[in-house]
């Protein structure tokens, strides 16, 4: 039976969550909402509260204040009953690394209560899905990076849940791996399932996402989609690349009729924001012509997730791109091993 407060549609509610572990405030009252079948990403640099939102989400932790639910289950008063409705990847895998990928995946099928038997045949169906069969006899110690990462994601996948949990899904993996990774989540949802996400990676958001909500410091400070999100930025882009930098100031005042804001020079290059990309290149370089600038290259790009990061938390997204397999690299490592020890 629904709850009252939760529509139908609505799979995944979190309203004004606070969680503070000891002088830290990790999270400040995250208001969110996930539509049925869709793909949120909660994009936010190292600390910002992403990996706390999850486990406040499955269960794992509870909150200060505020409520959340999951399909109509409040996190903390129903949360046995919804343990069995979500599933949990993980930055920090719940691998048994002494078992083989079959035994993990079996193991996982027994603690959900089911038969030996149906268990292990569930478990071979997913690691077909995740093109695990040859390795499926092999003690987990022996996988790939992204081998490991398939195995978690199979591992949640097991009770076949209608919630899917994905923090940091493809930390640490190859492009190639990443890519693979992408497909299966996105034929996860095609059939049904909704999905939250945690990621680090504009381009991620951007290729997965229905909505976004980005996340610093324990706030949720814009949420839309990725096309909504690059318009509060404004506009698209013209980049020039001068032919030398002694133009910059004529150059700029060449552009500055074209757009409300200033053009940004920079060395040898010029960017002005305009509100749409019709004649824009044109028009640039019968001005820079006019005033006798010399245009090595010119482009009109649209503003990616990183501008929009940018614009809104007045720094760039501090992705740790030496973090190999998944281990964060951040100044929290003994934080970090505390969480490692706790499976859903
Ligand atoms: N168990 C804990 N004890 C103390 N502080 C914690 C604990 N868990 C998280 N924190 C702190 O809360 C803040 C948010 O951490 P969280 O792990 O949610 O961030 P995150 O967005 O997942 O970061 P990352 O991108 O590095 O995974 C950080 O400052 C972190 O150090
Ligand atoms: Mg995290």
């Amino acid at each position: 039976m629904p709850l009252p407060r939760q529509d139908d549609e609505v799979a995944i509610a979190a309203a004004g969550v606070v969680k503070r572990f000891g002088e830290v405030q990790a999270l400040a009252g995250v208001d969110l909402e996930v539509t049925r079948g869709t793909v949120l990403a909660l994009l936010g640099p190292n600390g910002a509260g992403k990996t706390t939102l999850v486990r406040i989400l499955t269960t794992l932790l509870t909150p200060d204040a505020g409520t959340a639910s999951v399909v109509g289950l409040d996190v903390v008063r129903d949360a046995a009953r919804l343990r069995s409705r979500i599933g949990l990847a993980g930055q920090y895998a719940a691998i048994d690394e002494n078992l083989t990928g079959l035994e993990n995946l079996t193991m996982v099928g027994r603690l959900y209560g089911t038969s030996r038997a149906a268990a292990k045949a569930r478990g071979r169906e997913l690691l077909a899905r995740f093109d695990l069969v040859e390795a499926g006899g092999r003690a987990a110690s022996t996988y790939s990076g992204g081998m490991r990462r398939r195995l978690d994601l199979a591992a949640a996948l097991v009770a076949e849940p209608p919630v899917l949990f994905l923090d940091e899904p493809t930390t640490g993996l190859d492009p190639r791996s990443r890519i693979g990774l992408w497909e299966t989540i996105e034929s996860l949802v095609a059939e049904g399932t909704t999905v939250l996400l945690t990621t680090q990676y504009l381009d991620e958001a951007d290729r997965l996402a229905n909505a976004i909500a980005v996340i610093d410091h324990g706030s949720v400070i814009a949420q839309g989609t990725s096309d909504e999100l690059k318009d509060r930025v404004g506009g698209e882009r013209v980049e020039v690349a001068l032919e030398t930098a002694d133009d910059g100031a004529a150059a700029e005042r060449a552009l500055a009729p074209m757009s409300e804001d200033a053009p940004a020079v920079r060395d040898a290059t010029v960017a002005v924001t305009v509100r749409s990309r019709d004649g824009v290149i044109v028009e640039a370089v019968r001005r820079l012509s006019d005033a006798g600038v010399g245009v090595a290259d010119i482009n009109v790009r649209r503003p990616t997730l990183d501008d929009v990061f940018l614009s809104l938390t007045g720094h760039a997204a501090e992705v740790d791109g030496n973090a190999p397999g998944g281990v964060d690299g951040d100044a929290s490592g003994g934080v970090d091993g505390d969480a490692s020890g706790e499976a859903p």
